[in-house]
């Protein structure tokens, strides 16, 4: 274990000196600030808090800052908690290969997945870069073979659908990028099984034709049980639709994996598997070969520029001082809302439609990597951790669960995200300047609300007059990218790693380990069993045992 060795310097947040400090600038005007009149007193507010990254296509994405509940002296302050969490020697040892998820004793090292640059990248000793470069050069040959129709299945007709049978990390990046990359698609369908309901997959195959489809088994273990249960049920379905013979699996059957062993005994030839290593991490998976499924559906040269948006963000967290530092920033107003203002939330809500499995994918980011209480000191926090991530594309979530962000009792902070040019900008950019009015009005809604003297100015009066004001000072960060093309959402998706990173390392929790799925999933192994006897169940307490009594008979 690495522990002692790399975290005996690393402190509980509540600690340090800042944190103290955060907490006298929270009481003493933080919980008043008005960002309305820190507008009024800084002209130069915006240029100052809002940051443009550029992406190594030359690609712009503005990060407006500025409408969020800080001041110069609160920013100083929380860059001064960064410096004294040593976010910068974290990340800076996570760059060099060390064991920095120290629970598991490993490395945390996606980051090699997508260094296009083909610099040297150590673990344990060994350059990682031309491994990954190899599969990576597999991804592209098979990816190419299987798009152009050269790749045959085993009646000699080319590949049409794609299924990928993965869950969590293995089927919340591909889904989400695919979904979102949907402008780029190629020639063939996609299609993902994740639930372990059988409805998920009973419907994927009901549209797709054994002889021209792919599956994709994606599961870094090869071991989580739904995954291979679907998988096996796939399999069934392939061999029964085509005379069961085994041979042709080789055709239809590719396995993204670490596990070498488990996919030949599920009887994937190794020929067709290919692998990351252990110290990729499930929810930083999709730069791997888990994202074959983006590279079959948007092309290997599209998936490249998506890992270089993203190695282009990296660039930036290296490099960048902390003051300008734009994921930095972001992790920093995470903490200060979590822990000082006590939100409990955080939206994520994209302007583009594209984008809706988004919030979805940063849930886990962000929720099984912060979701914690243990402490790299190996002792409890004793403040808040992990932030409850949510989101759904606008404007749709205006009309939903908006209503709760403008008025409710509790402060949700919100990023908004927004494309500039929209890849389908039908009726004259008519849908396009709606959509875009709205990201603005939102966030400026949000931040101005509506007084008392100005309900009553529009003619409200009476008791309809408290219904009709808004608070206002409610904080957003706006994202407003160019365009959203592979580059832009990698380096997208890399900012919101490196949010976690930040907020993960000053709250002082291994932001890579998942030790919380564990407990649920042995349970289900014994409930399994007993759903296999028809024996009244007694082990548990009176609920688990009542239900499971009136499943088996309902069943
Ligand atoms: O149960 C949680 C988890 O381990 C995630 O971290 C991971 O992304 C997912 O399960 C799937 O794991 P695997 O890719 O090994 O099937």
């Amino acid at each position: 274990m690495v522990s002692e060795k790399t975290f005996s310097s690393f402190k509980l947040a509540s600690e340090l000196p800042s944190w103290g400090k955060l907490q006298s600038l929270y009481n003493d005007k933080g919980k008043r600030l008005s960002v309305k009149e820190e507008f009024s007193s800084d002209p130069a507010r915006f240029e100052k808090l809002s940051k443009t990254f550029v992406n190594y296509d030359g690609s712009k994405i503005l990060f407006d800052f500025s409408k969020n509940l800080v001041d110069d002296e609160i920013l100083s302050a929380l860059i001064a908690l960064a410096k004294e969490a040593k976010v910068t020697e974290l990340r800076d040892s996570m760059f060099a290969g060390e064991h920095i998820n120290f629970t598991e004793d490993r490395a945390v090292y996606h980051v090699a997945l997508r260094n296009r640059a083909n610099k040297e990248m150590f673990v344990d000793g060994t350059n990682v870069a031309p491994g990954v470069d190899s599969v990576l050069q597999h991804m592209k040959e098979f990816s190419e073979q299987v798009r152009s129709g050269e790749w045959k299945g085993f009646t000699g007709k080319a590949i049409t659908d794609v299924v990928n049978i993965g869950i969590g990390g293995s089927d919340l990046g591909p889904v989400m990028v695919t979904e979102a990359l949907k402008h780029y698609a190629g020639p063939l369908k996609v299609h993902f099984v994740s639930n372990i309901d059988g409805t998920h997959l009973a419907e994927a195959l009901k549209v797709v034709d054994p002889e021209t489809t792919l599956f994709l088994i994606a599961s870094k273990t090869f071991t989580t049980a739904e995954t291979i249960t679907n998988a096996n049920s796939a399999k069934s379905w392939f061999l029964s639709k085509t005379g069961n013979n085994p041979a042709y699996i080789a055709k239809h059957f590719a396995a993204l994996s670490t596990n070498e062993a488990e996919v030949a005994k599920f009887g994937i030839d190794t020929k067709n598997m290919f692998g990351f290593e252990g110290w990729v991490g499930g929810r930083y998976s999709v730069w791997s070969a888990i994202g074959l499924s983006v590279a079959l559906y948007i092309g290997f040269d599209n998936f490249d520029a998506f890992l270089k948006g993203a190695e282009a963000v990296d660039k930036h967290f290296t490099e960048t001082p902390l003051e300008d530092n734009i994921p930095l920033l972001g992790g920093l107003l995470s903490v200060w809302y979590n822990n000082f203002h006590n939100a409990q939330t955080h939206l994520v809500a994209p302007f583009d439609q594209y984008l809706h499995r988004f919030p979805a994918y940063l849930q886990q980011l962000s929720m099984e990597s912060n979701g914690k209480t243990a402490t790299r000191g190996n002792v409890f926090a004793d403040y808040s951790t992990g932030s409850i991530l949510f989101g759904e594309p606008a404007t749709n979530a205006q009309h939903s669960f908006f209503q709760l962000v403008h008025q409710g009792t509790k402060l949700i902070p919100a990023d908004f995200i927004l494309a500039a040019q929209s890849h389908n900008p039908i009726e004259g950019k008519l849908h396009q300047k709606m959509l875009a009015s709205n990201f603005f009005a939102q966030a400026e809604a949000l931040m101005v609300g509506k007084n008392e003297g100005e309900v009553k100015a529009e003619g409200t009066t009476g008791g309809l007059i408290p219904h009709k004001i808004f608070s206002g000072n409610r904080p957003t960060t706006s994202i407003l990218a160019q365009k959203i093309t592979p580059a832009a959402l990698g380096a997208l998706i890399a900012y919101y790693e490196y949010v976690t990173f930040t907020e993960g390392a000053i709250w002082n929790i291994n932001s890579f380990d998942q030790w919380g799925v564990e407990l649920g999933k042995v349970l289900a192994k014994v409930i399994g069993k007993e759903l296999d006897t028809a024996e009244t169940v007694s082990s548990h307490d009176s609920s688990t045992n009542g239900l499971i009594s009136q499943f088996k008979q309902w069943m």
